[in-house]
Formats: C-alpha cells, structure tokens, sequence
C-alpha cells in the first residue's frame, strides 16, 4: 500500500480513538505500543528509551486531558490533579480524587490522608514516595469532597486506565471502597474484599482501606500492614517482623 495512503489510514485510526477517549469508550483491545501509537501518534511517545518513552507518553495523555471541561467537576476545581510519581515505578496507588489540599496544590495526597500513605510507602514499606506512582480516580476535587458521581468517574476513569497500561506496574493498590469500584466493578465490597489479589487486565490488584478511614479508625491499620506486606512480597521487598 502507498505511503501516503497508510498514513491517511493511521490519521483516521488516531481520530477514531480520540472520539473513543472523549466519550469514555474504552479503547479496542490492542497491545500497549500500538495504543500508544495510535493515542500519541510517533512523535512524544515512541522513543526507543523506555525512560523517555513513558515520561513521554505521560505527559502527552497530560497534555491531551488538557483544560479539561468534559464534567461538572471543573467547575469547582483549582487545580485538575493528574498523578505524581516514577514512571518506572512498579507500585501504583490509585485513591478516590483530589481533596482540598490537593485541589490546591496540585498533587495526590498532600494533606492528612496523604502524610499517613507517605508514612505506609515510606515507614512501611521503606521505599521512597517517588518511587512509586500515585494518582486518582477522578482528577478533580469533588465539591466539599463528596463521593465522585458515576457520570464523573465514568468520564475520567480512560484518563486512569491510560496511566495504569502506560505505566504497566507490578502491582496496583486501591484506597478505599471508590477506587475499587472504579476498577473491579460496582460488586466490589471493600471489607468483604480488600486484603485479597486481584487482577486488572493481567496486573495483580491488591484493595486496602483509604487512609483516610485509618485516620477515622486507627485499628484498621493493622489489616492495612497485612495488605502491604502482600504488596511488599509480591514486589520482593523485604518485609521485617515488627515493621
Ligand atoms: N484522598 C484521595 O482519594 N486522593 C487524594 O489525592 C487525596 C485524598
């Protein structure tokens, strides 16, 4: 076939998926460097270094969310927070969205929540915060921050799945009852089934309590250990006794 008609077809493609995002389709079932391929076409995420590759290919599903207006979180928004992290990080964290200290600083977990999951990463887990990735469900803060609404999460839950196949972690850890739902589906019981492996796509999935709720109730902490010396042995980190 003529170049020039292969790449009138991969222009179409590209369009195709764009509309696909935009209306929260997922995407058809291609491996990730063809998704990325055709999501970013060949400049910004088709390097040959995986570093600069997948720093790349972030920052051009960043660029492509944009000003984002495609819910009525944007109203309330300071700032739309994206995820903060390695790009070679083999642990992601997935929380429920931007509260008001995130929403003002930009970051996931920077306030009360966010010190205690610094804490478990860095205390616990004795790995460095940057190590790993941390994002949202849905990157704006719901108003006086209330549950994200299905419309909300359903609107930005492909910006999330981007990141997870762009990142292709080890592991993925949700917080909370939201990210668990958002991810395995609106059965999922957070005290039924965190603390259990599960699997997105081909990634294990471990659910655990969402900070916040440790904050609330302390002796939840314990089983919150439980699930990250899981996390921890599957990573092949040393878990210490008394950690
Ligand atoms: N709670 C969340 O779920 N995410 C954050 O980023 C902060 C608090």
């Amino acid at each position: 076939m003529p170049e020039e008609e292969l790449k009138e077809v991969f222009v179409h493609l590209r369009n195709q998926m764009r509309v696909y995002e935009e209306i929260g389709l997922d995407p058809p079932p291609l491996s990730n460097a063809a998704l990325t391929y055709l999501q970013f076409g060949l400049q910004g995420g088709m390097t040959s270094s995986k570093r600069v590759r997948d720093q790349n290919s972030l920052q051009a599903l960043r660029s492509f969310i944009g000003d984002c207006r495609r819910c009525k979180l944007h109203k309330g928004r300071t700032h739309l927070v994206f995820g903060e992290g390695s790009p070679q990080a083999e642990l992601v964290f997935v929380g429920e969205g931007p509260g008001r200290d995130e929403d003002l600083v930009g970051k996931p977990f920077v306030g009360e929540a966010g010190k205690l999951l610094t804490k478990i990463i860095e205390n616990g887990m004795a790995v460095s915060r940057k190590s790993v990735y941390i994002c949202n469900v849905v990157k704006c803060r719901p108003p006086n921050n209330r549950d994200p609404e299905r419309d909300e999460i359903e609107t930005c839950i492909p910006f999330l799945k981007q990141q997870l196949r762009i990142l292709q972690p080890k592991v993925i850890c949700t917080l909370g009852r939201i990210a668990g739902q958002a991810l395995l589906g609106e059965d999922f019981r957070i005290t039924r089934e965190r603390g259990n492996w599960h699997t997105l796509g081909d990634t294990p999935l471990m659910p655990t309590y969402h900070p916040a709720y440790l904050l609330r109730n302390p002796s939840a902490k314990r089983h919150v250990w439980e699930d990250v010396q899981k996390i921890m042995r599957r990573l092949g980190l040393e878990v210490k006794k008394n950690g």
